[in-house]
């Protein structure tokens, strides 16, 4: 339920790993690079309170070596007086939609922009609102010469909160696995509601985790996505590209080019005319030319974009060599694309959207996915390295703990996450019988997992539910056999908002109910539906013994806390234990691996 989960929000437990923000502590950094990332880069952040004097210190490292400094300085004055600074150009209140106001606390921006920077130089910063100083951070500038380096590229980080911290913290780990890394491409739809401040807050503070351990981070080139309506996205950007149009070239070196292009408003007309001129400019001097955008147009989930008609021409006519999407919430690459068949010498498109969205099953059987290409299902992100010789493409994604989890035997979870439940929506049933394995459940609809409406995170939606019902009953048949030799068995659950549990007719869960059950349920709290959330039910050889030989039913109640509630999900599974993986690039899943030649060696 949005309203309440605005306010959760609004408040970051203490033990957040991210800055807070209080008073005029500078929080929230991020970079942005739009066309000259070897001279230039906005440093943008946030604070609470609006403050007086805003400004960035920066300086070349190796200058710092040379000047007789061991050491990064650690105050904005005095020692360190050969740090350049300059002043923030722009400040402001982030715009808090209508239905925030009383609701959220504001914040304010700040954006400086650093010029006249070194090419290939790594640069020590921090920033400084009224005294107060952010920690010590650094970037790299890219080369004016040919040179290699990496780019990662992802999309749709949106509302997987704890999936999208773990990408987060992957990305960071990179920047300190690849010192050629140098930059983050952003594919566009950042959070669930780009109108919301109360959205874009925690998505903003979660984005410092992607910051290495070193202190790197990586500038972005954000791309806006159909989730990112509003002024916000100006706001916390600095406009790339111009308020509004959000297209522009970032010449990454002189032989490297990405396009970041706008789906969100009219592809054709002015930009489109903006494309080709920029496609006739880059394609003669760029051994690699790229572009990105929100929608996909050779999609693996949805309907192609509405710009393919107006962009597919001119990127075949000026040999693009890839297009980075996002949107689907799934994993694929196609095969290389010319006139609507594969072709040695077409585009190769590659996304489409993982960095902690839930993901979506692929149509696999779209022509343009089969081998060479691919298609998936996981949280990823692209690793570009553009190399001297050739483009080496991976999509690499993180182990998931819970499919990962170590279970004592057996190659299944006890349930698994997709499987076929009973269901009835839009009623209550007439006693507790429903919980039961001898209940006739033939008149209840058949659906996999999870149910619920709104957040596009259903296998069945529920699309009636809204205003209509707020309790959904569910019920399938377990094996006990299968959990008998699990170690501890534990109920995995995505639930938005409440929920109660019954395995053996007994209840083993509940989450935000406080109390009764069905129709006479009190209490009913909110919850957002994240990332999976375990509840312990103990060994596996104690609860089969309990549950006996026969199949036990397992049941859920899921409860809305209002009828007018803008989600609602209950997605449930039985697994054994689990184990938090640390996340580590060395561990990372190559999903996919390919290799570009030059075009003129094509
Ligand atoms: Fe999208």
């Amino acid at each position: 339920m949005i309203t309440a989960a605005l306010l959760i929000l609004a408040t970051c437990p203490i033990d957040d790993p991210w800055t807070r923000l209080e008073g005029t502590q500078p929080a929230q950094w991020r970079l942005v690079w739009t066309s000259d990332p070897a001279h230039e880069v906005t440093v943008s952040w946030t604070t609470l309170e609006a403050g007086n004097s805003h400004r960035v210190h920066f300086h070349p490292m190796e200058e710092l070596r040379e000047s007789a400094q061991d050491h990064a300085p650690t105050r904005a004055d005095g020692e360190e007086q050969h740090a350049r600074e300059v002043a923030a150009h722009r400040s402001g209140a982030y715009t808090l939609d209508p239905t925030e106001i009383g609701e959220v606390t504001g914040a304010f921006y700040h954006h400086a922009r650093l010029t006249g920077l070194q090419a290939s130089t790594t640069y020590w910063f921090r920033i400084e609102s009224d005294g107060l100083l952010s920690p010590e951070l650094h970037f790299q500038t890219s080369p004016a010469e040919d040179h290699a380096f990496k780019m990662l590229h992802g999309g749709d980080s949106r509302t997987g909160i704890q999936e999208r911290q773990r990408m987060n913290r992957f990305i960071g780990l990179l920047a300190d696995e690849h010192p050629d890394l140098i930059t983050f491409a952003h594919g566009g739809d950042f959070i669930a509601n780009g109108k919301l401040w109360g959205h874009w807050q925690r998505w903003l503070s979660q984005n410092e985790l992607t910051t290495s351990a070193a202190g790197r981070v990586l500038p972005m080139i954000p791309t806006r996505g159909n989730h990112e309506p509003g002024p916000l996205f100006d706001e916390i950007f600095d406009d790339p590209g111009g308020a509004g149009l959000n297209y522009f070239s970032t010449d990454i070196t002189p032989a490297v080019s990405l396009i970041t292009l706008n789906t969100e408003i009219s592809a054709a007309g002015d930009q489109a005319v903006w494309l080709e001129s920029e496609l006739a400019r880059l394609r003669p001097e760029r051994r690699w030319l790229l572009t990105q955008y929100h929608r996909a147009i050779y999609p693996a989930v949805k309907d192609p974009a509405s710009a393919k008609s107006h962009w597919v021409p001119l990127f075949e006519e000026y040999n693009l060599d890839i297009a980075l999407e996002a949107d689907g919430h799934s994993v694929k690459r196609t095969v290389p694309i010319r006139e609507e068949a594969q072709d040695p010498s077409g585009v190769t498109y590659i996304g489409e959207g993982g960095l902690g969205v839930p993901q979506r099953a692929p149509k696999s059987e779209r022509w343009f996915l089969q081998e060479p290409g691919m298609s998936g299902k996981a949280h990823h992100v692209v690793l570009l390295h553009f190399g001297p010789v050739e483009l080496h493409s991976r999509i690499v994604s993180l182990p998931d703990p819970l499919l990962s989890g170590v279970k004592a035997t057996g190659e299944e979870p006890g349930l698994p996450a997709d499987a076929t439940w009973r269901y009835l929506a839009g009623a209550d049933p007439a006693d507790e019988a429903w919980r039961g394995a001898d209940f006739d459940e033939s008149n209840w609809d058949e659906g996999v997992a999870g149910f619920g409406y709104g957040d596009e995170d259903d296998a069945t939606v529920l699309s009636g539910m809204q205003g209509e019902f707020s309790r959904v009953y569910i019920r399938t048949l377990i094996d006990p056999a299968l959990v008998a030799e699990f170690e501890e068995v534990q109920l995995a659950i995505r639930y938005d908002d409440g929920f109660i549990a019954y395995l053996g007719g007994v209840e083993i869960a509940r989450a935000a109910i406080e109390s009764g059950c069905g129709p006479s349920a009190e209490g009913v709290t909110s919850h957002e539906a994240g990332g999976w959330e375990v509840f312990p039910l103990g060994s596996g050889a104690e609860l089969a013994a309990r549950l006996g030989p026969g199949p036990a039913v397992l049941a859920l109640e899921g409860h809305n806390c209002s009828l007018t509630s803008s989600d609602f999900t209950l997605h449930a599974r039985l697994i054994g234990p689990t184990k938090d993986l640390p996340a580590d690039p060395k561990q990372a899943l190559i999903l996919d691996e390919f290799r570009l030649r030059p075009r003129s060696e094509r």
